[in-house]
């Protein structure tokens, strides 16, 4: 299996909108590609087995009125973490690995989860819900650090 880098900020793959996959001979952990692993096991206990999560083509398909703030951080912008309100539980749709239609009703952090993992296949980050000031110094952050890659000005 090939080994994929985690591309960051300000890589202006980030922005770009994925394209659903097209039946299982297509699908591969790759960019553009709507797949998503999500685990949350170890954020709600130490000492939690694994137990991800796969999901092709995820959609929301309702969200609650009520909403929670959690905490998120993404490997894309490194060693940078915020407080997010999103809606505090989701109802999503997806094919699982043998490319069944599955549904899942999620609450707590892994809604945060899927909410921020759907969000990175329409090229959303979390950082698009903070204000203008936190995001502004965020990215400008990271475009210092781009500043040595060959497209500085992408993001
Ligand atoms: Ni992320």
């Amino acid at each position: 299996m090939t080994k994929l880098e985690i591309i960051t900020l300000p890589d202006r793959k980030l922005r770009t909108k994925s394209v659903a996959v097209e039946g299982l001979a297509a699908v591969q952990v790759g960019i553009g590609r709507r797949v998503a692993v999500v685990d949350v096991a170890k954020r709600e206990d130490e000492d939690a087995p694994p137990n991800p999560i796969f999901l092709i083509n995820p959609q929301i398909l309702s969200s609650s009125d009520e909403r929670s703030i959690h905490e998120e951080g993404c490997l894309s912008i490194p060693e940078y973490y915020a407080d997010v309100e999103r809606p505090a539980s989701v109802r999503v749709g997806f094919l699982d690995r043998n490319g069944r239609p599955q549904e899942l009703e999620a609450n707590g952090i892994l809604a945060t989860c899927l909410q921020h993992e759907i969000d990175h296949m329409d090229g959303v980050l979390f950082i698009d819900y903070l204000s203008k000031l936190k995001r502004d110094i965020v990215i400008k952050k990271f475009k210092k650090h781009g500043r040595l890659s060959p497209k500085p000005d992408a993001l």
